[in-house]
């Protein structure tokens, strides 16, 4: 079996990571600029990582801001061929609470403006791929499996929808995703999924919810409470990754 060099795309609240050995910084630069960070590439279970933190260590890249074709490529020059993002986002699905660990199987887009294609017909020649499903199931399956293989709970579904951000949506905006039938809410999830799909690199996320999206609760929504739910959730997530490098 070919080996795997598996990448970590740590979004908001994972900017840095403890798991890995033998850390060391890549620096790379791509066609289309540098990526948001300097890669570190590391052994992580006896298995080669690359972690690459997407809004820039520290963290202060805003999400529409982020070069995430720059991001992908170099990941891809690294040698990189699985993509692990990890995505805090809100929830919206009533089983979908603070705290939540999700593995999503469909996103719905609703970013703009963003580089979203390596098929521009200027960087690369127009070509239409197929995104039917966005997220690699195989990956998605391994996930699953090694959050049961360390008895972390976490939902095998969900519907990613992508918002612009860097702003939190309005009660309105929340009840039309979940209209659409979205059930996360998160500003980064695309266009990197479709990138990473175009690069033909199998990508699956996991995501945190760390607040309920805008009129799922009552209180307001501050950074203070974000922060204390990713405290807690990151680890697991960590475990998580952790048990599928392991398999
Ligand atoms: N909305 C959008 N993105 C987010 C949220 C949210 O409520 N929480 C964390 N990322």
């Amino acid at each position: 079996m070919a080996e795997h060099i598996t990448a970590i795309i740590g979004g908001t609240g994972l900017t840095q990571i403890d798991g890995p050995e033998q850390l060391s910084a890549e620096p790379v630069i791509t066609e289309l600029g540098a990526p948001s960070s300097t890669p570190q590439r590391g052994v992580w279970q006896q298995q080669p990582v690359v972690f690459l933190s997407r809004h820039g260590h520290p963290h202060a890249i805003p999400p529409h801001k982020i070069n995430y074709r720059a991001n992908l490529l170099a990941l891809q020059q690294l040698g990189v061929n699985r993509i692990i993002a990890v995505n805090a986002v809100g929830g919206i699905h009533p089983d979908m609470g603070s705290g939540a660990i999700v593995i999503p199987q469909q996103l719905v887009d609703y970013t703009w403006g963003r580089e979203s294609t390596f098929f521009d017909g200027d960087f690369m020649p127009l070509q239409h791929i197929d995104f039917t499903h966005p997220y690699d199931e195989t990956l998605r399956q391994q996930l699953l499996t090694a959050a049961k293989a360390c008895n972390i709970t976490v939902h095998d579904h969900g519907v990613y929808g992508a918002t612009q951000g860097p702003r939190l949506e309005t009660i309105a905006e929340i009840q039309k995703l979940q209209h659409d039938g979205c059930d996360l809410v998160g500003m980064t999830g695309m266009p990197e999924a479709a990138l990473a799909r175009e690069l033909n690199i199998p990508y699956a996320s996991i995501c945190l919810v760390v607040n309920p999206a805008a009129g799922k609760s009552d209180e307001l929504i501050t950074m203070d409470y974000i922060r204390q739910v990713l405290d807690h959730g990151m680890h697991q997530v960590i475990r998580v990754i952790e048990g599928l490098l392991q398999s």
